[in-house]
């Protein structure tokens, strides 16, 4: 269960791909702030592993202070001493079995010195290709078997496809129980996410609500202004399907369809996912919408297309927006939409959750037909200005019986401190040895197999200006009556 019950232990976190781009941005902030906060975290040591030649444990807390300080972290005197103490640096370089033993014999004389348990983190903070390759040597040179726990944390991309997928289960699986594994996705850890587990089974109120009988659809947008962002050989053998399809968008989606599980322990709310993931009906082509962004204005400034990226093929298929609607064959939902979308280069960052209850069958009004009133709709805001809104119909003051919408209003900003860091969340749980904000191997493979018919026979790729919701077709998914939100 997610509780703070769970003992926190010091341990070497070692991160594979040390002086990344990811270890830069996330992982070093997450794992200071935690030091900072004294959560044993600071009893931790880290161990950055990367090729960089000429590369020692001085240049490595270089490197390290002028991230933190990035990050508008570094405080002279705090941040050395927890650079001097808990950093330091190992070089990989290439294939060499003697390079892992080296590295063992690292980890163990760390251990030694820091009066360690022997916990080892092994973090693959690494392109998707370079995983299996690490696993096999982890395993190989036997780094995994230690006095205390091992735990392995991979980053998604989790495979490029079901095929892919199922075999790098089978090699983590060689040299680690699933109850060791880590799979990231890092939305699982915002805070907003996992509140859509103690909104809906802590308010009865919602829940008697949250089915066929009072649902007409749901929304799921994960919007992005940016663009590749210098991610282009990634990006072009991607695509929105599997940068975020496949596994953000799907995790909001099981969260929102899920059973109450009969605790909140990780493998009953895994299995309620996976129940949701292997109830989709099998997507046709019809039931999706593929786009890639044109030039357009975003703020004002001018964006240039997809294709005029550095890096991407003048003649790029790659879609930079997808939309699906998709059909969950169960008691619960049969006949409710779900609606899922995302985009690069839209007007917005906006991460939202819509769920549209039904109108009233009849009208008791005079002059207004039952198609005409606003339905109730409930919008969860995951990010920015994280929150929800709760649209209700009231009359409007006046001789007349007239209705106009009101929204019934959350913001966390203005009842809570900030929210942590998603990586804070999921690394204090890899610590702790929680896997709920994980990803299950059935459950990546169900998501994989969900999508294998798209990844298979892709639709065209429409355009559409950059700045926009996406391309127009996306609109035909939609039943009569109905348009995206926001759109
Ligand atoms: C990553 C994707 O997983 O999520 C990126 O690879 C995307 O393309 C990012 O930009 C979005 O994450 P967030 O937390 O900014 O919504």
């Amino acid at each position: 269960m997610r509780s703070a019950r769970r003992r926190l232990e010091p341990a070497t976190i070692i991160v594979f791909g040390g002086t990344g781009d990811l270890m830069e941005r996330k992982l070093l902030p997450a794992l200071y702030r935690l030091a900072e906060q004294g959560l044993r975290v600071e009893d931790s040591h880290v161990l950055g592993v990367a090729r960089s030649a000429g590369l020692d444990d001085a240049g490595y807390r270089a490197w390290v202070r002028r991230a933190l300080h990035a990050a508008g972290l570094w405080s002279e005197e705090r941040s050395r001493a927890w650079c001097d103490r808990c950093v330091h640096f190992q070089r990989v370089g290439g294939d060499r079995s003697d390079e892992l033993a080296a590295l063992g014999r690292r980890i163990e004389s760390l251990e030694q010195a820091g009066g360690l348990p022997g916990n080892r983190v092994f973090y693959l903070a690494l392109p998707p290709e370079a995983f299996p390759g690490v696993i096999a040597r982890l395993g190989e040179a036997g780094l995994h078997r230690s006095r205390g726990w091992t735990r392995l944390v991979i980053e998604k991309p989790f495979g490029r496809d079901l095929l892919l997928a199922q075999e790098l289960n089978g090699l983590v699986h060689r040299h680690f129980a699933e109850s060791q594994v880590y799979r990231i996705d890092h939305y699982l850890g915002k805070e907003t996410v996992q509140n859509l587990l103690g909104f809906r089974f802590a308010n009865p109120v919602f829940e008697a609500l949250w089915n066929r009988d009072r649902i007409e659809s749901v929304q799921i947008t994960v919007a992005e202004p940016i663009g590749v962002e210098g991610r282009a050989v990634y990006y072009e053998r991607a695509g929105a399907l599997r940068d975020i399809v496949q596994n953000h968008l799907t995790q909001l989606l099981t969260l929102v369809a899920m059973e109450v599980p009969g605790a909140l322990e990780a493998d009953l709310i895994r299995n309620e996912k996976v129940k949701v993931l292997r109830a989709i009906q099998p997507i046709d082509r019809d039931q999706v919408v593929f786009g890639q962004y044109a030039r357009g204005r975003i703020d004002g400034v001018e964006r240039p297309a997809y294709r005029e990226e550095p890096g991407v093929a003048p003649d790029s298929r790659t879609e930079t927006f997808a939309a699906l609607r998709l059909a969950i064959q169960n008691w619960r939902w049969h006949g409710v939409p779900f609606y899922i979308r995302t985009g690069k280069r839209m007007p917005r960052r906006l991460t939202e959750i819509v769920v549209t209850f039904r109108r009233p069958p009849v009208s008791v009004f005079e002059m207004i037909d039952a198609e005409a009133i606003n339905p109730n709709r409930l919008v969860v805001t995951i990010q920015p200005d994280e929150g929800f809104d709760f649209h209700v119909e009231v009359k409007t003051p006046g001789s007349q019986m007239r209705l106009e919408s009101v929204c019934l209003r959350f913001r966390y900003s203005e009842t809570f401190a900030p929210l942590p860091d998603a990586y804070e969340t999921l690394l204090l749980d890899i610590l702790r040895g929680d896997q709920t904000l994980f990803v299950r191997a059935d459950e990546t493979e169900a998501a994989w197999r969900l999508y294998a018919p798209v990844l298979e026979h892709p639709p065209q790729t429409h355009s559409y200006p950059a700045g926009t919701w996406g391309p127009r077709e996306a609109k035909r998914l939609l039943r009569r009556g109905q348009r995206w939100l926001p759109a």
